[in-house]
């Protein structure tokens, strides 16, 4: 691999060889008890696809059967073809008839300490209600609804309200700008929007209602209603005749709403993600394929049991919430624990509190927490009884050992199998993770693929590399839960996913990774132009097109730099047009201005000023030399194509603004 990044990762991951066996109590009541039973079948689902999907989809309640399994004519994948089925049926009605009704869906705690628990019989009836607001206000099948709400019930409710209906969601996380919903409502035209007053956020309530009125100050476009939660009690302005309080709404209508059958592929979401170039694309998922791999996933690499209080902590907002806090857990009937606000108010103990009264036993969370936590000091987790966990799951990006450790000893009282989870929002559900009761663990590697994926590091000719050896990461085969298109653009779809192993048939991840000689696979990260900054996702394209859009500017290259908690920080490069001053001010100004357009999560780290930045004589910036500038390494590598070598001397020569 030419990017030395990667390779010094690869280095630093090579000297790994802690080895932690799944404990011999859990493996006993796993449903996956050793790895001989994993590899048996893992075995089987590789070699009979259909068999080991159909049996799992059996699991689910269909209203009309599927005839065909698959049909994959690359890169269209079919699942269950001829399948009907209801998604928020199988995730609240199928559990009605036996005791799970009357068991705790959602135990709900909101940042000012607000509780509030729904049992999967009450989460039905108010799925059913407002499924009936979203019929009354003219939303039917096919139609899109954006959802922009605090991570509060209402965001599951909402969501599979929509599945009920066979409206498609379109979640954007809370954290995003006004400009950011505007760009999705555009993309994915949808005519109705449910939104908040405000949600918790630091002790501070974030405007989302002032948000939604922002996005649509040009005029309602395609919006026809705005269906308004009252959560922070801020206030608001309605237009009358679009804007309705959910409260109000909700009260007219009956909390009977049948669930009508949808075809396997009818789709069920789209969700926003970055992509190297240009604006974020919209991920397309479908039914039935995605419920029955969130479902199966779920049930195997959490290992869920009757009593389990599981606890993801990823917002709605990002895959993660929706296949791991809605979909997965609730398909399974499990317990969920929702948690609306930051992790250190009122103080940086409130995770482990949250633990300790819930009785939390599944911990699910992304590294950067993780980390965060571990700088906050020990004696927050050490001041309560975390004994109630027996499983850790980890999601977003690699785990650095001494992380994974920490979460091991500190958390996990050395006694809790760690599920570090490869998978994207592209992927729909896990593809690469330990099994609990199964996998050996070592820190830093997420192990081996679930069930029927089949994934495999190769070369740019797309040729499986030997072990140890450093290459892309692709999947050579459909799955379930895959992603069917972005919305409304096949050719980019073709382009970002299939296009470098056409003729294969390979789906490219945009990630590196290595596998070791016990068949591991140790990810390294992304290889494109998207950074992942605390888990989060974000295009060096777009930050650069945010940048650019402000009048100072004259052009910017965006960069990812390592960052202790974070994972990655984004360093901009930016030269000023004519006038303009290079001063903390205008850097100031101009992260302010990332923030405003895109969101909090997308503020440069560091703003570096420029008077040109490197080019190759074609004109192409050359990233991996701001790269290496960014993070303080000497410049390595070929520097023969750049344009003007003094310019390199004046970037390492700038300093921090
Ligand atoms: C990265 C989040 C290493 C990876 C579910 C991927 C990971 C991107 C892991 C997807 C992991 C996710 N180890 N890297 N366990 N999980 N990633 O779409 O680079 O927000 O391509 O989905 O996160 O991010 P996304």
């Amino acid at each position: 691999m030419s990017d030395p990044a990667i390779s010094n990762n690869i280095e630093s991951h090579l000297v790994e060889n802690r080895v932690f066996p799944p404990p011999a109590e859990f493996a006993q009541r796993a449903r996956v008890g050793s790895l001989a039973e994993y590899e048996r079948m893992y075995r089987e689902s590789i070699d009979e696809p259909d068999k080991f999907w159909a049996r799992e989809a059996s699991e689910l309640l269909w209203q009309e059967p599927w005839d065909q399994v698959l049909e994959w004519k690359c890169p269209d994948a079919r699942w269950f073809l001829g399948g009907k089925l209801n998604v928020s049926e199988n995730c609240l009605d199928r559990h009605l008839s036996g005791p799970r009704r009357d068991k705790v869906a959602i135990d709900f705690e909101g940042e000012p300490d607000d509780r509030r628990t729904l049992t999967y019989a009450q989460l039905h009836a108010e799925v059913c209600r407002f499924a009936n607001v979203l019929k009354a206000r003219g939303v039917g099948a096919g139609d899109r609804v954006l959802i922009y709400l605090p991570h509060v019930p209402e965001a599951a409710i909402s969501m599979l309200a929509c599945a009920r209906i066979g409206a498609v969601h379109s979640v954007v996380f809370g954290g995003f700008s006004a400009d950011s919903i505007k760009d999705r409502l555009a993309d994915s035209g949808a005519k109705l929007i449910v939104t908040a007053d405000g949600g918790w956020r630091r002790g501070k309530i974030v405007p989302l209602k002032a948000n939604v009125d922002a996005a649509l100050k040009d005029g309602d476009g395609q919006v026809e209603g705005v269906v308004v939660l009252r959560r922070a009690e801020n206030d608001v302005t309605l237009k009358s005749g679009r804007d309705v309080w959910w409260h109000e709404a909700a009260a007219e209508v009956s909390a009977d709403c049948p669930a009508e059958p949808f075809d396997s592929e009818h789709p069920l979401f789209i969700l926003y993600t970055s992509g190297s170039t240009g604006k974020p694309k919209g991920i397309l998922h479908t039914s039935g394929g995605y419920l029955v791999g969130t479902y199966a996933t779920t049930k195997y690499y959490f290992d869920l049991r009757e009593d389990d209080v599981y606890w993801c902590t990823a917002d709605v907002g990002w895959v993660t919430g929706h296949s791991y806090v809605t979909y997965g857990p609730l398909a399974n009937g499990a317990t969920v624990l929702m948690y609306e606000g930051a992790p250190d108010t009122p103080d940086q103990g409130r995770w482990w509190k949250l633990i300790e009264e819930h009785r939390v036993s599944i911990l699910y969370t992304a590294p950067t927490a993780i980390r965060a936590f571990i700088k906050w000091g020990d004696k927050w987790p050490k001041g309560y009884d975390l004994s109630s966990l027996r499983l850790l799951g980890t999601v977003g990006e690699p785990i650095n050992p001494e992380a994974w450790m920490w979460y091991r000893e500190l958390i996990g009282g050395g006694r809790c199998p760690i599920v570090d989870t490869w998978w994207q929002t592209e992927t729909g559900g896990h593809m690469i993770a330990p099994f609990p009761g199964a996998t050996p663990t070592k820190p830093g590697t997420a192990t081996r693929p679930f069930f029927g994926v089949d994934a495999a590091v190769v070369d740019d000719a797309g040729v499986e590399v030997g072990p140890n050896v450093g290459g892309k990461l692709v999947i050579r085969r459909p799955w379930p839960s895959m992603l069917r298109g972005i919305y409304g653009d096949p050719a980019r779809f073709q382009q970002a996913y299939w296009e470098d192993y056409k003729a294969r048939g390979y789906y490219f991840t945009g990630d590196g990774a290595r596998r070791d000689e016990h068949g591991n696979f140790w990810i390294v990260g992304r290889i494109d132009d998207v950074l992942n900054v605390a888990g989060h996702r974000l295009g060096t394209s777009e930050i650069e097109s945010a940048l650019v859009a402000h009048p100072a500017v004259a052009e910017a290259a965006v960069v990812g730099r390592p960052d202790e908690i974070k994972g990655q920080g984004v360093v901009a490069f930016v030269t000023l047009k004519g006038g303009q001053t290079a001063s903390k001010e205008t850097a100031d100004a101009l992260k302010k201005h990332v923030g405003t357009s895109i969101g909090a999560i997308a503020r440069p780290d560091q703003i570096r000023f420029a008077d040109a930045l490197p080019k190759t004589r074609s004109g192409k910036i050359m990233r991996r030399l701001l790269k290496q500038v960014a993070s303080g390494q000497t410049v390595t590598g070929d520097t023969t194509t750049l344009e003007d070598l003094s310019i390199l001397a004046r970037l390492q020569a700038s300093g921090e603004e």
